[in-house]
């Protein structure tokens, strides 16, 4: 089974995404590290309890907190479309602790030290643990197998900023130290993220389980909020998309090109900026997904979560 590390920042879609990962049963997942990103580091942390609480596994994965704020830079959190809680208000009653006291970033390396070679990391938030555990431990870089990330947009517009999409801008002195370490890494950014919609019939798919009264209930304000935006009455599935990808690559389309971040722009900073025609001249350093197969992925979604 692959070994699996998930950093969130739960977040709806991060919940669903879980959902997803856990219900799979196709990964080892050696622990769920959290971070400030779309709320802040104890509501993402107490999110991602409530949510592997839900799974009936609050005691068999493990919750580790990490960066309550960017390297550099201000917190900046999407409570317009998380909601105040993170959630959309579901699972507002119930109680978790978490007691788990390592920090994400020792949490990272330990786990790539001890399954070198064989450690996949998902990450659905701003990619700040992940640059404090390569400055803290440059050998992660050749130890760790795989990252899967949601962030970015390379042909398509940002949704945070005209060109920036959230887990980048938030960090983007992050994103630049991540994409250019070296370790193996597949983009899974707006350009594939915003064609895989969830809809209300999909939804009612899912009904009849406490998981899918979960789904029901916390996408609710999520696909009020996309409507708003995009004027479509569904919502993108950015994070699940990320653990599908890591699921099964054969869902997505992949070229492997050089991509980089801009941090010294008061316009782009966020940006990622993807060299399609090589004019940099450097070596590509990310498996940039650039189309999906959407009703696969939906498919698959419905299906493992009704599982
Ligand atoms: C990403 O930003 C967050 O709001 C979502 O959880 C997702 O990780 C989409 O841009
Ligand atoms: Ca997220």
């Amino acid at each position: 089974m692959k070994k699996v590390i998930l950093d969130v920042d739960t977040g709806i879609d991060d919940a669903l995404a879980i959902l997803l990962a856990v219900k799979s049963g196709q990964f080892d997942i050696l622990g769920i590290t959290t971070t400030s990103g779309n709320i802040s580091l104890d509501k993402a942390t107490t999110n991602t309890g409530k949510v592997l609480k839900l799974l009936g596994k609050e005691n068999g994965i493990r919750v580790i907190k990490g960066a309550n704020q960017p390297l550099l830079r201000k917190p900046f959190f999407e409570e317009r479309v998380h909601g105040e809680d993170g959630l959309g208000g579901a699972l507002k009653d119930m109680e978790v602790d978490i007691s788990d006291t390592e920090n994400a970033c020792d949490f990272i390396i330990e786990q790539a030290e001890k399954y070198k070679g064989e450690l996949s990391i998902i990450l659905t938030a701003p990619l700040t643990n992940m640059a404090l555990a390569i400055r803290k431990q440059p050998k992660i870089t050749s130890w760790v197998k795989e990252l899967v990330i949601m962030g970015g947009a390379v042909k398509s517009p940002g949704n945070t900023t005209p060109l920036a999409e959230f887990n980048i801008y938030i960090d983007p002195e992050a994103a630049k130290i991540v994409f250019h370490s070296g370790i193996p890494i597949t983009l899974v950014g707006l350009d594939v993220t915003r064609k895989a919609l969830l809809t209300d019939e999909h939804i009612s798919q899912l009904e009849g389980s406490d998981i899918g009264a979960f789904v029901k209930d916390c996408t609710k304000h999520y696909i009020d909020r996309y409507h708003e935006v995009n004027g479509i009455r569904a919502c993108a599935l950015h994070d699940p998309l990320a653990v599908a990808v890591a699921l099964d690559r054969k869902i997505v389309a992949t070229e492997k090109l050089y991509v980089d971040v801009e941090t010294k722009s008061t316009l782009c900073d966020g940006q990622t900026v993807c060299d399609f025609k090589g004019v940099y001249n450097k070596e590509p350093n990310i498996e940039v997904c650039l189309e999906v197969n959407s009703d696969k992925f939906i498919e698959m979604f419905v299906q493992i979560l009704n599982s």
